[in-house]
């Protein structure tokens, strides 16, 4: 009988430190520029593999999330590396649903990375980045994880150095972006000389990241109709945030602090809403991390994590 090989994984989640949308493509999709940062956030997933002639995936997942991309992703792998076996996972969510914090992103991206290391065979950064693409413009942000630039869809991806830790407050007010909407609402305002001022900003904010305020586009089509985070803006940069924006789509809201007294304060403003005080995760704590739950199925401290059954 073949041998189950199991592990349990932190999915964690991002924010969109700056987020800028240029203009519609002709494929339908936004050309984007965004600095994306991985936070202490995090859903938990088990993965257990069991290889064997036929293929079957399983999800327990307490909420029953409708088409969850972590059963999609294992089929995608499980394709990819032309295998076949039993895949049983459990998600136990904790980061916020449809709220630009990439929780369904990084549980998907989670899956591509684990399981060829389960499976013993090898998927490499290009191929596992294609997957990636196929799932969500998101997820391949969190095959690596740290800080770094997305361009285009968002898929384009470019590594900056770990910064200093942050700590930051994140607000989830509960409210409901849809952000197929979002976008449609931001487009009419979307111009070919706003697209010039847009890429030297953002350009200028990457050189010089803390000399001038970074923003999401998204912001100016969401507020106006939900001024519930407008409000929270304004609590979160009133107890000191340094930096207080939205993330993604929205409707998640982050503070950036400098000390926990100023999260204690801001916790105290924003009275029922959920608020998560988290800290920045940095591209070597996450493959550190990453290393230390596949430990006992990968060879060394390679990126991405490769397995020990490969024959
Ligand atoms: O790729 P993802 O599934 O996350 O995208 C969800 C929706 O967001 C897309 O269907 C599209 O309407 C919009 N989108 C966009 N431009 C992007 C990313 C997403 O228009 N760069």
């Amino acid at each position: 009988m073949n041998a189950t090989r199991r592990v349990h994984l932190r999915a964690l989640a991002k924010l969109n430190l700056d987020l800028r949308v240029l203009g519609k493509r002709p494929d339908g999709y936004h050309e984007l520029r965004t600095i994306f940062q991985t936070i202490s956030l995090a859903d938990s997933i088990e993965i257990a593999f069991t290889p064997g002639r036929k293929t079957a995936v399983g999800l327990a997942d307490e909420l029953a999330i409708p088409d969850n991309l972590v059963t999609r992703a294992a089929h995608l792998a499980l394709d990819a590396m032309r295998t076949s076996g039993r895949v049983e996972m459990r998600l136990t969510k904790r980061i916020p649903m449809g709220a630009g914090l990439g929780g369904g992103s990084s549980d998907a991206a989670s899956v591509l990375l684990a399981l060829p290391v389960l499976a013993g065979r090898k998927l490499a950064l290009p191929k596992l980045s294609e997957l990636a693409q196929q799932l969500g413009s998101d997820v391949g942000f969190f095959l690596l994880g740290g800080t770094a630039v997305g361009i285009g869809r968002g898929t384009e991806l470019f590594p900056l150095p770990d910064g200093p830790a942050q700590k930051a407050l994140v607000v989830a007010p509960g409210v409901h972006v849809s952000t197929p909407q979002a976008y449609r609402d931001l487009s009419p305002r979307l111009t070919s000389e706003s697209q010039q001022n847009k890429i030297f900003s953002f350009q200028s904010q990457v050189w010089g990241r803390g000399v001038e305020l970074p923003r999401n586009d998204f912001e100016e089509a969401v507020f106006p109709q939900h001024p519930s985070l407008a409000a929270i803006k304004k609590r979160l940069m009133r107890a000191g945030a340094s930096v207080a924006l939205m993330t993604g789509s929205g409707s998640a809201l982050f503070g950036l602090y400098q000390d926990r007294n100023r999260i204690s304060v801001a916790l105290q403003s924003l009275g029922a809403c959920k608020a998560y005080p988290v800290s920045f995760v940095t591209r070597s704590r996450y493959r550190g991390m990453w290393w230390r739950a596949l430990e006992e199925h990968s060879t060394g401290r390679t990126w991405p994590p490769q397995s020990r059954y490969a024959r």
